[in-house]
């Protein structure tokens, strides 16, 4: 596999993390890029909220702009934007490219992602995510003015399309490519089918041919075997996990290993829980005790996944507001597994 460039950035094995809403914070994202992915992007941020919180009262808390921030440990990061207006898609990315909204923090993101792909209610209903694939005039004007706006590559995060009877990926993609975008990552689903099993890699494959710029791999990524597999049968320029990250951080290092021939030896459960403490650790030490706890209880319960005793564990875990709570239960879980 060729080595991708994307800006700034050459991602050696074309290795990123997928962008998560409520999911793939900073934490996980530092957690990735240790581990071996190339690249993170944020998770979505509204283009809409960016622009009117930059004008409300300088005193009034920021919520959204903590979303696009990026820290030496995610970069590189793209920072991705949801939205269906050209014009504020337009001033949202130029805020962040250049770094000038109120609260930017850290180094400026890699490149400008565009969300054409997020599938709930809330945001199709505005013309927003994956609806933009049912207006690909709309979207490739959203391209042309986030590309006209900034200097940093600008990609686009596609689905398969709308329905089944809706699989426009291959003509949108030649038509934001058209518009100006740098990559596309395509996720082999379409909006009817949300997060169902049954990624369709042929998609991928058929987006691959028919641009001529970079393709990313997206669905269905939880073991080293489904990514060699998709990079296989669809020559796409690199892969993007997303689920099969969650509690497994491991899969990049394991991936990474594989790409450059190098062995590879799983965690045990004790070094896998070490790190899902450190993780905790981390969550808490950016966003307080209390948030980063209760934030941290899912992610928790996906290090268990697997594990003797993990059910028992993971009720645990839910009430546990604590790094010595969560120590206590994951020590038990270990006791257990060792038995
Ligand atoms: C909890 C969650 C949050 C997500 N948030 C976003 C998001 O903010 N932006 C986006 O483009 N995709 C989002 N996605 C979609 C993923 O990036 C990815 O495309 C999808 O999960 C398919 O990959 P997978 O089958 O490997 O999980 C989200 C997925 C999950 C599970």
């Amino acid at each position: 596999m060729a080595t991708l460039k994307l800006g700034a950035a050459t991602l050696k094995n074309g290795l990123l993390l997928a962008p998560m809403a409520g999911v793939s914070d900073a934490s996980l994202r530092a957690l990735c890029r240790r581990m071996g992915a190339d690249m993170t992007v944020s998770e979505m941020v509204s283009a809409k909220a960016l622009c009117y919180e930059q004008k409300s009262r300088e005193s009034a808390p920021l919520r959204t702009a903590p979303l696009a921030t990026v820290a030496e440990s995610d970069a590189p990061m793209a920072v991705q934007l949801f939205g269906s207006d050209p014009d504020f898609m337009r001033e949202a990315a130029a805020l962040i490219a250049t770094g000038t909204y109120r609260g930017a923090t850290g180094p400026l993101p890699v490149a400008i992602d565009i969300n054409m792909g997020c599938p709930v209610h809330k945001v199709v209903s505005n013309g927003e995510g994956s609806a933009l694939m049912k207006d690909p005039q709309r979207a490739a004007a959203i391209v042309s003015a986030v590309k006209g706006a900034v200097t940093l590559p600008v990609t686009v995060k596609i689905r398969a399309g709308w329905d089944n009877d809706h699989r426009n990926a291959v003509e949108f993609a030649r038509r934001m490519e058209a518009a100006g975008a740098d990559l596309i990552c395509v996720h082999g689903r379409t909006r009817q089918q949300m997060y169902a099993p049954g990624s369709d890699n042929g998609i991928i494959a058929a987006v691959k041919a028919a641009v001529s710029v970079p393709v990313i791999g997206n669905g269905d990524l939880f073991t080293s075997e489904n990514v060699l597999h998709m990079l296989k049968v669809t020559g796409c320029d690199g892969v993007m996990i997303a689920r099969g990250a969650l509690g497994n951080p491991f899969l990049f290092a394991e991936v990474a290993a594989l790409l450059e021939g190098r062995s590879y030896m799983p965690p045990t459960a004790e070094e896998r829980l070490a790190v899902a403490l450190e993780h905790a650790a981390d969550m808490m030490r950016r966003k307080g005790e209390r948030v980063g706890a209760a934030e941290a209880r899912k992610h928790m319960a996906w290090y268990c996944k697997g594990l003797r005793g993990a059910a028992t564990a993971r009720d645990a875990l839910m009430h546990a507001d604590s790094l010595t709570e969560i120590k206590s239960v994951f020590d038990k879980l270990l006791l257990e597994e060792t038995r």
